[in-house]
């Protein structure tokens, strides 16, 4: 497994262009299971992730392929709408198929993603919707097999008990084929989820109101394959900023709707930041003291629970003391042992985390447990004194494109130890 070698002390200076959403793809990958022929999606990032989920639609008869950032699918009949385990556990969007295989087959046996190192993360959403659409669901060694007895969805009022990213991604793409309309209540918010329903419509949907928390889909008798280019990665964008503000630096991030960073962007002036929309991008500066601030995650527009992390790194060095408190998961804080291990001062309480800010970090050999929190250790390392080696860096490639080639164009030093095959 792959490690980072990182000797802190620079501050990021320069320019970067923010690849293609993670967090959009993946859904929108899916979505190719709806129309036969050849999709072509544009600024599709090269990560983990993105090869996980073509690996899974490859297994089901679809051809995947991936020349940089273009990834053309080639769409036809599945020979069977199965989502194995052995893919589902690697990434938990799996699930994601759910939804178009069930719109479009009638049927779907997917692994129940199980839990994963930030918390239970179960899908009792996504499949209560499907049965309000007519659906019947069975639940049998590890995999739910839904099945609809009439052949195709019908479409029905969802209400549902959280606003949930993928259960209304999920929900949305299984409506766009049933027969009738769809209303989602309690829906997620996020730009993952508008820009998911501009491929539906794209391909011929009929979705209004995504982004906000009444979602309307009237159902179609088939859609057609689509040519898009996927928006940028507001979370990838955020943590590049928390980087070059926790370093003092002066970066320019370029290609990030600035609208999607908004709560990011607040907490970060608060703690005495520079933060400013340039061109088609965004500029960060920080030069004095940081302040402590209270953080809180919640849904979209909501600071996003994906940010909180590397929000964490930045109050380790500010001025005072700092509330963060996690609501979306119930294991989210797998990065304070290892910051306190590098001199932080964070103690937990549930789901809150109080930071004492602290003169410095040194550097240490810490070990990334989730995407996100693996990126803070990242950031820790760019401004801790000496080295640090962060062990098990694939979580890392799950999320970000070339994040080593990226953060060196800024200054950093920083390195990649091939490790042992995983
Ligand atoms: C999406 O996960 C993102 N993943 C996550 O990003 C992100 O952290 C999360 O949304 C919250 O913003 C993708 O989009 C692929 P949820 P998701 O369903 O959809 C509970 C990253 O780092 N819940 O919105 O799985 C759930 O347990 C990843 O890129 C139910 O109880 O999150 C959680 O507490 C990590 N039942 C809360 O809702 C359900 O049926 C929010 O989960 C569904 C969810």
């Amino acid at each position: 497994m792959d490690s980072f070698r990182i000797r802190g002390g620079a501050r990021l200076e320069g320019s970067l262009r923010v690849s293609g959403a993670k967090n959009a793809a993946l859904p929108i990958l899916c979505a190719a299971l709806l129309a036969d022929g050849e999709h072509r999606f544009r600024n599709v990032p090269a990560l983990r992730d993105v090869a996980t989920m073509g690996q899974l639609l490859e297994t089901m008869g679809l051809t995947v392929v991936q020349d940089g950032s273009v990834l053309d699918i080639t769409s036809r009949a599945v020979n069977e709408p199965v989502a194995p385990y052995e893919l589902v556990k690697k990434m938990r969007a799996s699930v994601l198929v759910l939804g178009p295989l069930v719109a479009r087959y009638g049927e779907a046996t997917v692994s129940l993603p199980g839990g994963c190192a930030i918390g239970a993360r179960p899908i009792d959403q996504h499949l209560k919707g499907l049965e309000a659409m007519g659906a019947k669901v069975d639940l049998d060694h590890g995999y739910v097999h839904v099945k609809v007895p009439r052949g195709r969805l019908t479409g029905a009022e969802v209400v549902l008990d959280m606003p949930t990213v993928t259960g209304t991604e999920n929900l949305m793409s299984a409506a766009v084929l049933a027969e009738g309309r769809t209303t989602l209540v309690n829906a997620a918010r996020e730009p993952e989820i508008e820009e998911l329903a501009r491929v539906l419509n794209k391909m011929g949907a009929n979705v209004t109101g995504a982004g906000t928390d009444v979602i309307v889909i009237e159902g179609r008798e088939g859609l057609e394959p689509v040519d898009h280019a996927i928006m940028a990665d507001r979370i990838e964008a955020g943590t590049y900023m928390v980087a070059a503000a926790a370093t003092k630096g002066n970066v320019y991030l370029d290609g990030v709707t600035f609208d999607h960073l908004e709560a990011v962007a607040a907490k970060m002036r608060q703690a005495g930041c520079e933060v400013e929309r340039e061109g088609e991008g965004v500029r960060v500066v920080a030069e004095g003291d940081l302040k402590a601030v209270d953080i809180k995650t919640a849904p979209h527009p909501g600071f996003p629970t994906d940010m909180q992390a590397q929000l964490m790194v930045l109050m380790v060095m500010a001025k005072g003391q700092s509330v963060i408190e996690e609501t979306i998961f119930e294991n989210r804080f797998m990065h304070v042992p290892e910051l306190n291990r590098m001199g932080a001062n964070i103690s937990v309480h549930g789901r809150t985390a109080t930071v004492k800010g602290v003169d410095s970090l040194q550097g240490a050999s810490v070990m990334a447990t989730d995407l996100r929190a693996s990126a803070s250790l990242v950031i820790a390392g760019l401004l801790a004194q000496g080295e640090t080696e962060v062990l098990r860096v694939y979580h890392i490639d799950r999320g970000y494109e070339h994040i080593e080639e990226k953060l060196a164009g800024l200054g950093a030093t920083i390195e990649r130890v091939p490790g042992a095959s995983a």
